[in-house]
């Protein structure tokens, strides 16, 4: 028997079915496994066209993952309905638009937070009790490898792509006895629509970084499901988020500190991500000047307090 068996035939609850990494996952998991998806997303056009591909082994419900009384509506009606979910599939999400973290508006900070982190929370939540119930249970939250090796312009994106990471590295330690397998994916770019959805930006920009050095949603996809299989609690689909795995374990200063040259040099050149960069390119000089003047003040302040007898050799000041 192969490792990745026990996913023949199995209930699972899906998010962000209709597109992306998610539709790809779906279709494997219809396709070649024999499994009963539930998808969740809120295109009806897409998903209607799903439906009539996939038949009866595909049902979707729409609503925003981002409502905690959906989701538990949602547990109930399926528990009701006899549909026993054995995995569930945290995978909707969306980006921010890349910027300075302060120029981000509180209803964009909420609406990326609740639809990236809040939704997981909640989803599991909802469908923990039930999962605990299979005897194939397993739980995939779909992070990215952001949440490792974070990057201005991206902050809020960032944050919430940690918590998802910290949430299930925790729900692997709790639900050890339970049987249920527990993976966190963490990819880096994927040529999907999700840059085409980025807010107040044209989408041909931040296309043109990822289809360079993307990997297919096809790709993305049946990596995602061997690893859900096979239970691996973090798993990076692709050799740049491999790599930046590698960076933060081995050089976990220098890593950031090199990503943010490479996004400065990069994203410089593209104008909708440039002005987060230029104002740093800007003030380079400025910078400069005021750490001068900063040393020479700092030098005065010591005299100043040394002058007023502060300074006293003992325990508390001999540091
Ligand atoms: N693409 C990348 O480079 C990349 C890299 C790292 C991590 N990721 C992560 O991978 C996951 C999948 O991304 P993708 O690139 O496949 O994205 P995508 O093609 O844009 O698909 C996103 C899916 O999520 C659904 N969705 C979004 N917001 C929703 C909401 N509020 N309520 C219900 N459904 C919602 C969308 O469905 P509807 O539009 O029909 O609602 C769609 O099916 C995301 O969590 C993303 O953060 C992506």
């Amino acid at each position: 028997m192969g490792r990745l068996d026990w996913l023949y035939g199995r209930n699972v609850v899906l998010t962000g079915c209709s597109t992306g990494m998610g539709k790809e996952v779906l279709l494997i998991l219809v396709k070649k496994y024999g499994c009963n998806v539930m998808g969740v997303a809120r295109n009806k056009q897409k998903l209607d066209e799903l439906k009539a591909e996939l038949g009866d082994k595909f049902s979707y419900r729409r609503f925003n993952i981002s409502s905690q009384e959906e989701w538990y509506k949602f547990a109930k009606e399926l528990e009701d309905m006899g549909f026993m979910t054995d995995i569930l599939i945290n995978n909707a999400g969306m980006i921010q638009p890349f910027g300075q973290f302060n120029d981000l508006t509180d209803d964009q900070i909420a609406k990326i937070v609740n639809t990236n982190m809040l939704s997981v929370v909640y989803g599991c939540k909802a469908f923990i009790p039930t999962i605990k119930k299979s005897k194939f249970g397993a739980i995939c939250n779909v992070a990215s490898a952001s949440a490792i090796l974070p990057f201005g312009g991206e902050s809020i994106y960032s944050c919430t792509k940690a918590g998802v990471w910290g949430l299930t590295e925790c729900l692997k330690q709790e639900l050890k006895g339970f049987n249920i397998k527990v993976t966190c994916v963490m990819p880096g770019p994927v040529k999907t629509d999700i840059y085409k959805a980025r807010e107040g930006e044209k989408a041909d920009k931040a296309d043109s970084l990822v289809e360079s050095v993307g990997i297919t949603a096809q790709t993305a996809g049946k990596r995602i499901v061997k690893a859900i299989g096979k239970g691996k609690i973090r798993f990076f689909p692709d050799f740049l988020a491999k790599l930046m795995s590698l960076g933060m374990r081995c050089m976990p200063r220098l890593t950031p500190a090199l990503s943010g040259g490479l996004m400065k040099a990069v994203c410089g050149k593209v104008k909708s991500f440039g002005p987060i960069y230029q104002e740093q390119i800007d003030r380079k000089k400025e910078l400069k000047e005021m750490k001068k003047s900063r040393k020479a003040e700092i030098a005065h302040s010591i005299e100043d307090v040394k002058a007023d007898g502060a300074f006293k050799n003992d325990d508390v000041t001999n540091i």
